[in-house]
């Protein structure tokens, strides 16, 4: 019998701990901490899709552990090229169909922009890169509170890992209504004028409805401490309250949101749209639960890897040669393979005091 209960600690110790908040008697609470001993499968669910959003990405999320994996405490995302799983040619000549792929039922978790199914051909080629998104979405989200994330981005062109939150329940409709965070995103191009993996960057995405997204008041971008965010770990800490947000990469604050009165008001529309936060709180649409995202995107066409790197920046380079398009997935993820994948260190998040249902209205 004590051994049994031995065995059933260490199990609970080595697994995510995700503590109910109503169960918090001082504070700080940890109410979740992941250090990553192995994959919690009851906390951390693979995304399935080619979709890409509205940016069109250029990779394939996928339930694989030659891609997402743990090891050494450590979460790793490594994108390795689709046609080492489909073999050579795939890309512009084979179908590649998402849905059923956990074998265990249809699942694709991302049919938008043709995201479960697509045909190869000369033009338009499968997209090239398989990666991962993982996200919390069945086993954590969280209101408030201090939230830590201990990480090292990968080295490689036209990587996007990112390090984000997105609303669990939606209460104020569709993207970007209610809200978005973005912890850190960064680049893996190492020659990419100022926008490579020297520099990093936190944004929060929030309008009525799109396009109107007024992330353009609530974003940084920095550069790391030790001259890229792919050569060691950092830290990137939300203090996020009911009355501002304020974002951290190593202790050092990097952006501060405080939205005034309400964020409609922040964003200066006037009385010709409806106001869809208008029941929240202060913050709201950053008021309510979000959970985490972790992945490793390449590419895409929305502008976040420009074809030119601005003349203004320092070492513009001609890399856009290799950037990988519908028409070319050449040029990605080249450089050294040992450092083109992210690894996620650890996930706490921390409560400072219970939050009550509200009064008085
Ligand atoms: C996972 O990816 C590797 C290539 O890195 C491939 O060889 C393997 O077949 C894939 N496994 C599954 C289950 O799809």
């Amino acid at each position: 019998m004590k051994a049994l209960c031995l065995l059933l600690l260490v199990g609970v110790t080595l697994a995510a701990d995700v503590v109910d908040p109503k169960t918090c008697t001082t504070f700080p609470c940890l109410i979740f901490n992941d250090e990553f001993d192995f994959l919690d499968h009851d906390v951390w669910e693979h995304e399935i899709t080619m979709s890409g959003g509205g940016n069109w990405e250029f990779q394939v999320y996928v339930n694989n552990r030659s891609v997402s994996y743990t090891r050494d405490s450590t979460l790793f995302i490594r994108p390795e090229l689709t046609d080492r799983w489909k073999g050579d040619g795939f890309v512009s000549s084979g179908e590649l169909n998402l849905w059923g792929m956990n074998g265990r039922g249809d699942v694709c978790t991302g049919n938008s922009y043709y995201g479960c199914d697509r045909f190869g051909n000369a033009v338009n080629l499968v997209n090239p890169v398989m990666s991962a998104r993982l996200r919390s979405l069945p086993g954590f989200a969280v209101k408030y509170g201090r939230i830590e994330v201990r990480a090292k981005m990968p080295r490689g062109d036209w990587l996007w890992p990112a390090i984000w939150m997105l609303p669990r329940y939606w209460p104020y409709g569709g993207w970007p209504a209610s809200g978005e965070i973005d912890i850190l995103e960064s680049r893996g191009n190492d020659d990419y004028g100022d926008l490579g993996n020297q520099y990093g960057g936190t944004t929060m995405h929030w309008g009525p409805h799109w396009p109107l997204n007024f992330y353009d008041k609530t974003t940084a971008q920095y550069t790391a401490s030790d001259g890229s965010f792919a050569n060691s770990f950092h830290v990137w800490r939300i203090d996020w309250t009911s009355t501002k947000i304020d974002y951290y990469v190593d202790d050092v604050l990097v952006l501060s949101v405080d939205p005034g009165t309400s964020f409609w008001d922040f964003s200066g529309l006037g009385s010709e749209y409806d106001n869809p936060w208008v029941a929240g709180e202060k913050l709201a649409p950053f008021d309510q639960k979000f959970y985490f995202l972790f992945n490793v995107a390449v590419g895409g066409t929305n502008g976040f890897f420009p074809d030119e790197v601005p003349a203004t920046h320092p070492n513009p380079g001609p890399i856009h040669h290799h950037k990988p398009s519908s028409t070319s997935g050449m040029g990605v993820i080249v450089g050294c393979p040992a450092g083109n994948r992210v690894r996620v260190a650890s996930v706490k998040a921390l409560l400072y005091r219970l939050i009550t249902s509200r009064c008085g209205r």
